[in-house]
């Protein structure tokens, strides 16, 4: 199986490039580096050193005779080399993680709005008509997030379905049932792109019968898996740093380096959570599990669990004694809300939940106390506010 990995240099790309290597998967990273440029515009590295990309892919060789292609090729501003790499690859299925990932970054300013609208949106969009001209048989994995969808439902308790959700739609006299997209509700410019690529998903599956899965993923947390374990050069990102840094790591990496774990607002957030290890492990069930042509996209939320943010501080200051800090939310979001959210798709292709444990937790903050002295805490605070 050939696969295309757009974003292969990212968190959750890399990951998943060596994961699918390991399964003996032809393997070929597409990047710009954007994340890199990210990290030195910001002044915030990852806490793990992460060494140049032919490094860490001449590591992965080393320890496991497989070889992972390489392209630099900037997806959004690029149609034409994204175009001759498909062409020339003709890859089984491609994996889109190549956008702009973080919601505080999305906010920083109207530049970092426009820069992640236009970075997201034609990524997307280049890949999808690249396709329908191309390539319509091979088969779109795309990361979404659970974040589309917003939290709560007026306050009563409500799950929120995987993609679709059926209604009823009155006007004037006139009712009509249907099955519709479960109604948006982005809570930044970050978020908001991954609804309007929902859009896109829908017209090119039914205009162009594209194959496309669109994976509605939670928080991820965690660092480490089989693969990232068997050489230094293969450590994957730590982020932590106000923009990029998400919740549960970012709590682990602060009692590690003896900070106090920063709450805001009341911490009554509740979100969607899961491990490094399952994100890599859905995304090979996905791959294994294509829609068929002319199917509509196949919508799935890929998370394991869902915690409350301040009982994910408590948890973490009793396992290691850190102090809580409750800061002003720099989102604009209700204080508190509750979140129940169906995962049954991916649980029913044979997905096997890590759940959030001591010892992975611990296994978290041994990384983060490695690294500890890369720990830059000027950079912790979100300085980003909406
Ligand atoms: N990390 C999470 O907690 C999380 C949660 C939900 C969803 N996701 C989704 O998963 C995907 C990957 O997230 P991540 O945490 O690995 O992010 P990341 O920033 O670590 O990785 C994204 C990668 O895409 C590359 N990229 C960005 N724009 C590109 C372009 N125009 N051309 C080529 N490459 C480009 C970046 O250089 C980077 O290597 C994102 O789409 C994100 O929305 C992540």
């Amino acid at each position: 199986m050939r696969i295309m990995v757009l974003g292969g240099d990212g968190f959750c790309g890399w990951a998943t490039s060596l994961h699918l290597s390991d399964q003996g998967a032809e393997v070929t990273i597409v990047d710009n580096f954007a994340r890199r440029d990210a990290e030195t515009e910001l002044g915030a590295e990852s806490l793990t050193p992460i060494v140049p990309l032919d490094e860490r892919l001449d590591a992965w060789h080393a320890v496991s005779g497989h070889s992972i292609g390489f392209r630099q090729i900037d997806v959004a501003r690029d149609p034409q080399g994204l175009r001759d790499a498909i062409v020339e690859i003709e890859p089984t299925a491609i994996v889109h993680f190549a956008e702009q990932r973080a919601a505080p970054y999305s906010m920083r300013s109207p530049d970092h709005k426009r820069y992640t609208v236009d970075n997201n949106v034609s990524a997307s969009h280049n890949l999808l008509s690249i396709l329908a001209e191309v390539a319509p048989a091979t088969h779109l994995v795309h990361l979404g997030t659970m974040g589309v969808y917003g939290y709560g439902a007026n306050g009563k308790p409500f799950q929120i379905p995987e993609g679709y959700v059926s209604a009823t739609l009155r006007s004037g006299n006139h009712v009509f049932e249907k099955e519709i997209m479960y109604p948006p509700d982005p809570g930044s410019v970050y978020h908001m792109t991954k609804t309007l690529d929902a859009l896109l998903f829908y017209f090119y599956a039914k205009n162009d019968s594209l194959r496309i899965t669109d994976l509605h993923q939670g928080i991820v947390w965690g660092t480490t898996t089989d693969q990232t374990e068997r050489d230094e050069r293969l450590v994957n990102r730590f982020d932590y740093d106000g923009d990029y840094g998400t919740v549960l790591n970012r709590f682990l990496m602060q009692a590690a380096v003896g900070h106090p774990l920063t709450v805001h607002g009341t911490g009554g957030q509740t979100r969607a959570f899961i491990h490094i290890r399952d994100t890599v492990r859905c995304i090979e069930l996905a791959i294994d599990n294509p829609p068929a042509t002319g199917d509509r996209v196949n919508i799935m939320n890929q998370l394991t669990e869902t915690h409350r943010v301040r009982d994910l501080a408590e948890l973490v200051s009793r396992l290691t004694g850190a102090e809580i800090q409750y800061l002003d939310n720099p989102r604009k979001e209700k204080a508190e809300n509750n979140l129940l959210a169906a995962n049954a798709n991916l649980r029913n292709l044979g997905l096997d939940p890590t759940h959030l444990s001591e010892g992975l937790l611990h296994e978290v903050i041994a990384i983060a106390e490695k690294y500890a002295d890369r720990c830059q805490f000027s950079r912790m605070a979100s300085t980003a506010k909406w």
